[in-house]
């Protein structure tokens, strides 16, 4: 069985008060120790959110980092750092990063190695634009992120790493992907992963994210391949979290 994960993506968003009031606010509530629940926040409040996280059952994940472990790379945060912090998760190639960032397949793929080698797990974001679900490209270009992503990685971190699949066309719209829709591209990612990785296909978590709220999670989560979901906006509300750690 996969336990479920939930993951709140903060994005830029919360100055380190902020951050603790969010906290403070889920901290107030009763979460379904059944579900996996993570919070990924701004650089700035990892350092605060792991005192106010002390005690509950949620885990500490960062939105980046890159792959070297120091040196001449203004502005990046390194592996080491995060472990110092001990950030459980980090999410790599999430779709803004890709577009405004220049991430590609293969930092990425630098990346996801990196994290692993320093006992960070990654969150593996993939997922095609509008223009390429409407051409019927979807899965092709699922397929070869998730084929690039994994590049040289062992059979044994397999189970240290969580792919989300994030439909770039759903995300921060308010337009999810149907249920079915987002349940057969992650069964379809599972595919790959089997083609890779044998009968870890099994084993791995594949999340879904774009505009998942508490009126949709419910239905997402009863599908047979989506183990979790990867969420932008309502993670910012404390009473809207816990709904969808408690679906
Ligand atoms: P959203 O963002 O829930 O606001 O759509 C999801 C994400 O980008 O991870």
């Amino acid at each position: 069985m996969r336990t479920p994960i939930i993951a709140g993506n903060w994005k830029m968003n919360n100055t380190i008060k902020e951050a603790i009031e969010l906290i403070d606010g889920i901290k107030k509530n009763e979460l379904n120790e059944e579900v996996e629940a993570v919070v990924c926040v701004p650089f700035t409040a990892i350092r605060d959110v792991k005192e106010a996280i002390k005690g509950t059952k949620i885990k500490l994940g960062a939105q980046n980092m890159h792959w070297e472990e120091s040196g001449a790379f203004t502005g990046e945060v390194s592996p080491l750092m995060l472990n110092e912090l001990e950030v459980e998760y980090c999410i790599v190639g999430h779709s803004e990063r890709r577009q405004y960032f220049s991430e590609t397949d293969e930092t990425v793929n630098k990346k996801i190695k990196s994290a692993l080698a320093h006992g960070i797990k990654p969150i593996v974001c993939v997922g095609e634009t509008l223009t390429q679900r409407e051409a019927n490209k979807a899965e092709e270009v699922v397929k070869n992120q998730v084929v690039k992503g994994f590049e040289g990685i062992s059979v044994e971190d397999i189970n240290n790493i969580v792919i989300a699949y994030e439909p770039i066309w759903a995300i921060g719209t308010g337009k999810t992907a149907s249920s079915d829709d987002a349940n057969a591209m992650c069964a379809f990612i599972r595919e790959t992963i089997g083609e890779l990785y044998g009968n870890e296909k099994d084993n791995i978590r594949i999340q879904y994210g774009g505009s998942v709220k508490p009126n949709n999670i419910k239905e997402l989560m009863g599908k047979s391949d989506i183990d979790g979901a990867l969420v932008g906006g309502a993670s910012l509300k404390a009473d809207d979290f816990v709904k969808l750690i408690n679906y």
